[in-house]
């Protein structure tokens, strides 16, 4: 047991480094001006020769002190079958701000042992703010604990919405009226682990999306659960991609009915 916590305390220090560095190094991008080298992965889908250099670095970084767990990443895949502990990262989740050099992107790291979420770790380089959970020992963001957002005054509320191209533009509209028809707000980062990151501190309120894929999502929702919030995943059905919803208690009956709203005839054909 202690052994289980201390492997724990050891993987988030690990974690936490990378996300730095990692952060770091695609920042560097932007300031010295180098080229990104985008490519086109699908309908307002990109990828940039800076995710993928972003990847390699965290995988070199937690092969090295790991050498026995898995490494699942969004642009490189799952590197082996099997393991206890499987590593679920996404070297710049918001790539499309990313390339703009707009805010709200981030490097997203989390963890699972034996299929459970244990651990989440989100860097925002462009604000300097590093998000970190581990399972039963809190959420902080620059090592000082946050919470979920505690007023639970609907007119008040501002909640994060996603949208991926293949997922119904009317259901989208359809969460949207609910929100602005109850007096409420939304958001649209572009970024799925920036909005969790930011249900856990309190500066959203709900984030529901009905189509996320597992390294979008893992370490924020981490966060969230350890900031006191509320979560509905797929993580543990074994599943890498899924509809999800996280939120501050007092907004977590909303947040669970624009998930339901999302989920709608969610198949529909587009243009
Ligand atoms: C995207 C973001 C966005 C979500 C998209 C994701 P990427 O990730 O998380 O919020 O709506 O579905 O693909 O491509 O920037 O890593
Ligand atoms: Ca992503
Ligand atoms: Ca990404």
């Amino acid at each position: 047991m202690e052994h289980e916590e201390n492997a724990l305390v050891l993987m988030q220090a690990v974690a936490e480094a990378t996300a730095k560095a990692a952060g770091r190094l695609a920042l560097s991008y932007l300031v010295e001006n180098k080229p990104l080298e985008i490519e086109t992965k699908g309908p307002q889908d990109f990828v940039t020769a800076v995710d993928k250099a972003v990847e390699l670095l965290i995988r070199n970084r937690l092969r090295a002190a790991f050498p026995d767990h898995a490494i699942l990443g969004e642009e490189f895949g799952l590197d082996k079958d099997g393991a206890r502990v499987v590593w679920v990262l996404d070297p710049i989740d918001g790539t499309s701000n990313f390339m703009r050099d707009r805010p709200s992107w981030c490097v997203s790291i989390g963890a699972t042992v034996e299929g459970k979420p244990v651990l989440g770790v989100i860097f925002d380089p462009v604000k300097d703010e590093l998000y970190s959970a581990a399972l039963g020992r809190g959420a902080t963001r620059n090592g000082q604990p946050i919470a979920v957002n505690q007023d639970g005054t609907m007119n008040k509320a501002v909640f994060g919405v996603g949208f991926t191209s293949g997922k119904s533009v009317t259901a989208h509209a359809r969460q949207i009226s609910h929100i602005l028809d109850h007096g409420s707000e939304y958001r649209r980062f572009g970024s799925s682990a920036m909005m969790l990151a930011h249900v856990a501190d309190g500066r959203l309120d709900g984030y529901a999306d009905a189509r996320t894929s597992i390294w979008d999502v893992i370490a924020g929702l981490v966060l969230v659960r350890e900031a006191g919030g509320v979560v509905e995943d797929f993580i543990e059905s074994g599943a890498q991609s899924g509809s999800i919803m996280a939120a501050a208690p007092r907004a977590a009956q909303t947040a669970s009915l624009l998930l339901a709203i999302d989920r709608q005839d969610g198949q529909e054909p587009r243009p």
